[in-house]
Order: structure tokens, then sequence, then C-alpha cells
């Protein structure tokens, strides 16, 4: 039998999900709004076994296969299947290091997963399903712009996400700035749960987070990149700052990151209409007009420090191939 073969490329929050509910389900505190992008991917295999194994790259993982083979126990309590399963994955894209390699994992593991336990289900109920692996995972579901729904009330049925319809679909670029090439000290499970659990700055991110959301999501559709970029800029650098606010704080900015944000800035003083997003790492992800995209690329792949910038367009949502 040939393995089930599916892929979900990785997308990158503009207005970030950031701190979990308490109790079970993997319930976002706050939604999110995001851009599924075409240039990282990871591609899973899914086949019966009996035992369950993982591999990551071609290598058994053990670490990893914890939330895996969690996420399978998941569909199998669902289904009354009890079958176990060989999954290997395929990263293309940087693991671990806050390049949103989880979002493209659950996301592809889910799709995989539902097609051998023979499940029907919809893409708004898949999306249910893979967020339960990882919150991001919810949103590479669907291609382009999609609204992740959350909030401290939110139910495991209302937590899905959905796309959203833009003139910018086509003409907007986003340039992955790779500022290191180790994986991250603080992986964003234990971040969000440090922060929600002791940052002092927590309560007013979440807070004022449903007016960022509701602005961007206009913004977005009514095809304005200069208050969307605005706007993403805000949620970022207002998430991070939860991590100053911690008993014990962190940060995830290295000596590139800072001189990329400064980059993207003072480009931005000289009229290029370019804006700056971080997630749980250092890499700096650049939202532009796609018209503009190499010639910025080619400024910011100067900064010092800079390992690689990629430009990326709106990519599909996750799919079996
Ligand atoms: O999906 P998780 O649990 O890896 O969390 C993602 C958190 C951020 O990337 C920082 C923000 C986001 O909305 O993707």
């Amino acid at each position: 039998m040939t393995p089930i073969r599916a892929v979900a490329h990785t997308n990158i929050a503009l207005i970030k999900y950031w701190g979990k509910n308490k109790g079970d389900g993997n319930l976002p505190a706050v939604g999110s709004l995001s851009l599924t992008l075409d240039q990282f991917y990871t591609t899973t295999l899914v086949e019966p076994n009996e035992q369950d194994v993982f591999e990551l790259d071609g290598k058994k993982a053990t670490q990893e296969a914890v939330r895996v083979f969690a996420h399978v126990d998941w569909f199998r309590k669902l289904t009354g299947n009890a079958q176990k399963f060989k999954i290997c994955s395929f990263n293309e894209v940087p693991t671990a290091s806050g390049l949103a390699s989880s979002a493209s994992a659950f996301a592809a593991l889910t799709m995989g997963l539902a097609q051998a336990f023979g499940l029907d289900f919809s893409r708004q109920e898949l999306s249910r399903i893979a967020r339960r692996g990882s919150g991001s995972a919810a949103r590479s579901l669907f291609s382009g712009f999609a609204l992740m729904h959350g909030g401290p009330h939110i139910s495991d049925e209302g937590a899905f996400a959905e796309p959203i319809q833009t003139p910018l679909s086509e003409s907007l670029a986003m340039i992955v700035l790779e500022c290191a090439i180790k994986p991250k000290d603080i992986g964003s499970r234990d971040a969000m749960k440090r922060v929600t659990e002791t940052s002092i700055f927590y309560e007013a991110f979440r807070a004022q987070h449903p007016r960022l959301l509701e602005s961007a999501v206009s913004a977005l559709r009514s095809g304005d990149l200069e208050q969307l970029g605005r706007l993403m800029e805000n949620s970022t650098l207002q998430m991070h700052a939860t991590m100053l606010g911690c008993s014990e704080p962190f940060w995830y900015f290295n000596a590139a990151t800072m001189a990329a944000l400064s980059e993207v800035t003072s480009l931005r003083r000289s009229g290029h209409l370019c804006y700056f997003t971080m997630d749980a790492g250092p890499h700096v992800k650049v939202l532009c007009h796609l018209h503009a995209a190499e010639s910025l690329r080619e400024r910011l792949a100067r900064v010092e420090g800079v390992a690689r910038a990629t430009i990326c367009r709106a990519g599909p949502g996750a799919y079996l191939s």
C-alpha cells in the first residue's frame, strides 16, 4: 500500500495568536490573521504500521513524536479505531526556529490522518482538529489570508480559521529574512505559558487585541497595505513586549534581527512601503508589494547576519498529493 501523502504550507501571522485559555483543546485566548506562504512547507507520509513511529527529515524524532502521537491518539479516540501508523515528515522550512514549522507540520498531519481514518471532513472541521496540535496550524488549511477565531470564551466548535478575501492576495509578497540557523531556545508553547502566567503586560495585550484584529481585517479587505502593515507591526511588538514583562524575562531578538528591523524602518522613511513582523524566533518577515519585492530583497539580504532572504507569495491551503 502506498502511503498517504499530505502537504501543508507555513503561514505567518500578521496579527498574532499569543496565549491559550485554561483547560483542554488548545483554545487560543485571542484571534489571529495570517498569510499562508508558497515557499515553505511540510510533506507528511502516513501509512499503517504495527507500531507508532515518527521520523522527521529521515531520522527517528523522539522529542517531536510526543505531540505527533498525541494527535494520532485524538483521531483514534474520535473514531474508535486503534490503528497504529508510521509517519514521516519532511520540512522545507527550518525546524523549530520560529518559521512556523509546527503550523505546516500539524496541518499536513491532520490532512493525512483524516484521510487515513476515512474521515470526510470539511476544511473548517480539519482546521479545528489541526488547532489541537498547534494553534497556528488551523490557519494553514487555507490558501492566502486566513482569520482564526479565538478569545477568552471561545468554544471548541468556534475555534477554527476561515479564508479572507482581499484585493491584495495576488499583489502582496512577504520577504523572509533568516536571522539564525539554530533552533530557538524556548518554544512558543512554553513561551506562551510563561507569558500568560507571569507577564505584567499580558492582560493589556489581550484586552486591546480584538480591536487590533478587527481593524487589520478591515484594512486587508479594503486593500490598504499601509494601514495593515502598521497594525501588523503593532501586533508583533506588543507580543514581544509581553515577554519582557515576565518574572523571568526572555526575548527572541538577536543582532541580525535588530539590524533587519532598523533597515525596514529606514527603508520606509525613504518612501518604500514595507513592514516587519516576527514570531517566536529571531527571523524577520517583511510585508510589501510584489512589484517592489526584488529590490527590497536585495537591500535586506545585505543586512549583517541575515543568512538568507526569500521572497514568498500567497501559498496554497493544505492538500493531499
Ligand atoms: O502554533 P504555535 O503554538 O506554534 O504558536 C504560534 C505563535 C506565533 O507564531 C508566535 C504567533 C502566530 O500567530 O503564529
